[in-house]
């Protein structure tokens, strides 16, 4: 997909620290928890950025920092050029319509004392200028065929629903206010895979039909493949590579990213045999206390005294297509050649 000029989505340098904070009566900050340290992405019309780490790199954090939900410590999130972080009161909650979420986990983000009418139709109950056409019900009810869900079930409540169908429920509800981005956080991780592809599925009709801009977040990079133009790869707060789909899949130069890919199976035997498997050794340093220099290199093999120097930026190197956080970026023709 050619992607249009203006970004209808600009992240810049943004940046959230959670104080951590000790003592019971006088708390004092004694330090802070880097879960989003400087990360700058845009975001284009009808395109899929697709956004992957391990659990704790800051994905979820930088979902909410989109949507208004968190305040940045700093940095800046504009919305067809406005900046939301900036913005309270009725603007904000405009602006809010225009970015949706659907989140991980349809069996709790549901309330379960409310009918999937009310679910699906709250949007409307928040933001009470936007009276759909036809009246609420049939609005609901055209939502609920959208999503391939029967409309004659708009009275059930969502235990009566099975995941998969709860998670189109949540999907039902993003689409109610008719935004142009979607946040999508893990939205099929909690599914059983027969599931998964089907709700997948959805949400790339869904796109094409309503020229939706999605950031899609994921732990593992297979899920992300197929439905992302882009690729953003996270690790302890920041972006360590970014590029288009062939780029990060077929080219990747940061040593996380070749490590991710190499623990996605190969479907083909033969490529499996052609490639060494990298194994990331242990877990994610703490977030709170991030490595200096290159926050991958207590996992690196290929880390040198640089990486514990200098920061690597995210640059575009000699050699390369697309940006990597590496001193030393550059293609392992032993991942990403399947
Ligand atoms: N409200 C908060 N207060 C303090 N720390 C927080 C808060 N929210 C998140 N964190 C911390 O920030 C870091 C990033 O968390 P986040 O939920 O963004 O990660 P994630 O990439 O979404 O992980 P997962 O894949 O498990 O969902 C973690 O160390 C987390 O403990
Ligand atoms: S900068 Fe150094 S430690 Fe970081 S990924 Fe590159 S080689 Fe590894
Ligand atoms: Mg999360």
């Amino acid at each position: 997909m050619t992607a249009p000029a203006e970004p209808i989505l600009e992240v810049r340098d943004l940046v959230k620290h959670f104080p951590l904070t000790q003592g019971i009566v006088v708390k004092r900050q004694v330090g802070a928890i880097k879960a989003v340290d400087g990360v700058s992405l845009d975001l284009h019309r009808g395109e899929t950025l697709g956004v992957v780490g391990e659990s704790g790199c800051g994905k979820s954090t930088l979902a909410k920092l989109l949507m208004a939900l968190e305040q940045p410590t700093s940095g800046s999130v504009r919305i067809k050029g406005k900046d939301i972080t900036k913005t309270r009161g009725a603007e904000l909650k405009r602006m809010r319509r225009n970015i949706q979420m659907v989140m991980q986990d349809p069996y709790t983000s549901l309330n379960p004392r409310m009918t999937v009418g009310d679910i699906v139709g709250e949007p409307f109950e928040i933001h009470k200028d936007v009276v759909p056409k036809g009246g609420r019900r049939r609005k609901v009810q055209e939502l609920l065929d959208v999503v391939g869900l029967n409309p004659d079930h708009i009275n059930r409540y969502p235990h009566q629903f099975s995941g998969g169908q709860r998670q189109r429920i949540g999907i039902a509800r993003g689409l109610a206010l008719q935004p142009e981005i979607i946040i999508c956080d893990e939205p099929v991780s909690a599914l059983d895979v027969s599931i998964q592809a089907q709700v997948m599925n959805l949400l790339e009709r869904l796109q094409s039909e309503f020229n939706l801009a999605y950031i899609f977040i994921a732990h593992d990079l297979s899920v992300v493949r197929h439905i992302s133009d882009r690729v953003a790869v996270m690790y302890l707060g920041k972006i360590v590579e970014l590029g288009r789909d062939a780029d990060i899949y077929e080219r990747p130069t940061h040593p996380y990213t070749q490590a991710l890919l190499s623990a996605v199976p190969v479907p083909n035997p033969e490529g499996r045999e052609q490639r060494e498997r990298i194994i990331l050794q242990g877990d994610p340093p703490s977030p709170a206390n991030p490595p200096s220099g290159c926050r991958f290199r207590t996992r690196c093999w290929k880390a040198q005294d640089i990486c514990a120097e200098q920061v690597p930026l995210l640059q575009i190197r000699e050699g390369s297509s697309h940006p990597s956080a590496c001193h030393f970026a550059e293609v392992n023709d032993a991942v990403g050649t399947h």
